[in-house]
């Protein structure tokens, strides 16, 4: 019996010995986790970690201490060094308050759909920082210029024109254009919406925001003609009629 007792025990050393040890994956046990339960299979673990790194489009060496190619076994994942695992984990307590706040909704309606569960991937879609285009395009042309602003523009939709993770849809350089407008950069604007009209040649909605941009820039000559020409691609465009009414000029 005693023999018994201390074969458990050197055992038991074992086991915590090698969790602690690198050079094994997965490990025997987790070490530092704060938010997924202790008791969690590593196994399980692993396939959370896989959707994290999937949601994110990034691969592990983005949070865990470790050289992209270097086999898992030789990564430190229980270590907190990089900012991208405290931000991950925050994220991770973020998730779980927001699908609580879920549970609460009340249900019967048309448009509470149950077991609707909130992801990395909801927001994230496929890329780490999860900000809409149109941002990315005014960060990018107030940091430096339009031609900043267009070159990522156009890494952007060669690597995921096809994926949810952007919306290149004309509405992202409109929107970006309307804003640097009203931030006096007219000359980026007018250059985000020349991409734009290579694109979508054509489009009445984007004659319309060149014309909102030329009145901001105080130029209602060009606007006017911005305006007419946007009725020209399509007749039935009421807000454009509107504007050239609200600037006096007949459409
Ligand atoms: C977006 C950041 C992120 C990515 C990408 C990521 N992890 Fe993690 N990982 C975390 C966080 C945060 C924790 C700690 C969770 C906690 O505290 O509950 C963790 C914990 C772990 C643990 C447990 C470590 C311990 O303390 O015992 C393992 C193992 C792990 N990750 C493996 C991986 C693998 C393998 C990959 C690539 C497929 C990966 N992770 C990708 C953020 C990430
Ligand atoms: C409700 C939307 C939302 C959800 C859900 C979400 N995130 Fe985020 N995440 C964001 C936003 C917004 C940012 C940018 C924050 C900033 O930089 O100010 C961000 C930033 C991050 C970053 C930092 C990226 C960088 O390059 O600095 C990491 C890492 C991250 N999230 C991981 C996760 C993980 C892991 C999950 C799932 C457990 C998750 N996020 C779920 C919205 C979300």
């Amino acid at each position: 019996m005693r023999l018994f007792v201390v074969c458990v025990c050197a055992l038991v050393f074992c086991r915590s010995a090698a969790a602690q040890a690198p050079g094994r994956f997965p490990p025997d046990s987790l070490v530092n986790v704060k938010v997924i339960p202790r008791t969690t299979p590593v196994i399980q673990v692993v396939g959370i970690m896989r959707n994290f790194a999937f949601g994110l489009g990034v691969r592990c060496p983005f949070c865990h201490v470790g050289e992209e190619g270097m086999p898992l076994e030789q990564f430190d994942f229980a270590k907190d060094e990089k900012r991208t695992k405290l931000v991950a984990r925050q994220m991770m307590r973020m998730v779980e308050e927001i699908n609580r706040r879920l549970d609460t909704l009340p249900h019967g309606s048309d448009h509470v759909h149950q077991n609707v569960e909130v992801t990395c991937a909801t927001c994230h879609r496929g890329v780490s920082l999860p900000l809409p285009l149109f941002q990315l395009m005014i960060d990018a042309a107030t940091a430096g210029r339009a031609d900043s602003a267009i070159r990522l523009y156009r890494a952007l939709r060669a690597r995921y024109y096809g994926h949810d993770a952007y919306d290149f849809g004309e509405g992202s350089l409109n929107t970006a254009a309307f804003r640097l407008g009203r931030a006096k950069r007219f000359d980026d604007a007018f250059a985000l919406l020349r991409l734009n009209e290579d694109l979508f040649p054509g489009s009445t909605g984007m004659s319309v925001f060149r014309g909102n941009i030329q009145l901001m820039k105080g130029d209602t000559a060009a606007a006017a003609a911005e305006f007419r020409e946007a009725i020209r691609r399509d007749s039935t465009n009421v807000e454009a009629r509107g504007r050239l009414r609200g600037i006096g000029r007949a459409p």
